[in-house]
């Protein structure tokens, strides 16, 4: 890496989908680089797409991240189609994929980037550590609404996502209780229920249904009846969008290839199951991106923070190939090759969580 300048330059950039905390890590990398270390940063647009053809990017310093602690979404945009390694392009009005992974590397070079801060989930992440291997000194931050990201034992935006989703689950239960009905509340959570789970146990969710335990509406139903038999005639189910009946499969957004990849839809087939079954008069509810949205709370704040200005520590160190981590109340690392091969982090179907969750009187479909 070339080097002559009196000053060190760090670029930062958000892939994947957005989490709310990403402001919070990029205002804490730009201050603890400019306090600790005199050190620019240079904001990248929109994922990897702003390392393979940089444009439009901004130097960040104390004005550029004012204000911006408390903002959901990202200052520099995200990407969560952007692959450097496999990158669509039209050429003669055709699509084709191909490798642009030197293109990003040289682009480090040419920026006069000594480091490289990248903030996503599992998919960022991965071809972060794809891009270490070849020699860019990367240093990873990891986030997920979906708590998934494996080497650390949580991922910022996950708290806010949690949060949205209880307060939706509050809301349902009134109207369900004044209706005799069963609410059923579909959340993201692709492989794993971090999501689901927590906000059920949080607002007393009398099902929870998530990837990790394959489920059947029989124990759900039998609730249902049981409540109801004790004069609760009605039922609050928090349903994460990756679960899938026993024998079934994650089910899709359509066919059609408008929205491919994308799940969705299990939350209105279980509606359905539920009255042609059993006449249970049942409604579905989609929570979605409101999820990914909004103010992230002190706790994300809290943990973006301190990711910030532990990767920009690392990066200062020259640790790259790491990734900043939390283990218990301490920020420490773990590489990035690691925490990838722990991805996805999933719930433990026979692990004290789920144990607790049965104990309070919560179905999970298996039973
Ligand atoms: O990975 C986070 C996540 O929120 C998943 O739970 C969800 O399936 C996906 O993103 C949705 O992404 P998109 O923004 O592409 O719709």
């Amino acid at each position: 890496m070339s080097n002559n300048r009196r000053k060190k330059r760090i670029g930062i950039l958000t892939g994947g989908g957005d989490a709310p905390g990403l402001n919070a890590v990029i205002r804490a990398v730009v201050h603890t680089a400019m306090n600790d270390f005199n050190v620019e940063v240079l904001g990248l647009r929109n994922g990897f797409d702003g390392l393979v053809e940089p444009e439009d990017m901004i130097v960040l310093s104390h004005s550029q991240v004012r204000g911006i602690l408390s903002h959901g979404g990202t200052i520099l945009g995200a990407a969560n189609r952007g692959n450097p390694f496999s990158r669509k392009t039209i050429v003669n009005g055709k699509e084709v994929i191909s490798d642009m992974s030197e293109q990003a590397l040289d682009n480090i070079d040419r920026l006069e980037l000594d480091s490289m801060i990248v903030v996503g989930g599992d998919g960022t992440l991965t071809i972060s550590k794809a891009l270490y291997d070849k020699g860019a000194p990367i240093v990873g931050v990891p986030k997920t609404i979906d708590n998934d990201m494996g080497g650390t034992d949580v991922t910022f935006g996950f708290d806010t996502a949690m949060r949205t989703a209880a307060e939706a689950l509050d809301k349902l239960h009134t109207t369900a209780e004044s209706h005799s009905r069963a609410m059923i509340l579909e959340l993201m959570g692709r492989n794993a229920g971090w999501i689901a789970l927590g906000a059920g146990i949080a607002s007393g969710a009398d099902s929870i249904l998530i990837p990790e335990i394959p489920f059947d509406l029989t124990p759900v139903i039998n609730r249902f009846e049981e409540r109801a038999a004790n004069g609760s005639n009605f039922n609050i189910m928090s349903v994460a969008e990756g679960s899938r009946s026993k024998g079934g499969k994650q089910q899709y957004k359509d066919d059609a290839g408008l929205y491919s990849g994308r799940l969705g839809g299990i939350g209105q087939t279980i509606a359905d199951e539920l009255r042609i079954d059993s006449g249970i008069d049942s409604r579905c509810t989609v929570l979605g991106h409101l999820q990914r949205g909004g103010s992230p709370t002190p706790y994300d704040r809290w943990l973006a923070s301190l990711y910030g200005a532990g990767a920009t520590r690392l990066a200062m160190a020259g640790a790259y190939g790491m990734m900043v981590n939390l283990q218990g109340r301490e920020i420490g690392s773990i590489s990035l090759s690691d925490a990838v091969a722990q991805t996805p982090k999933i719930v433990n179907p026979d692990g004290d969580l789920i144990t607790a969750a049965r104990g309070l009187g919560i179905v999970f479909g298996d039973e």
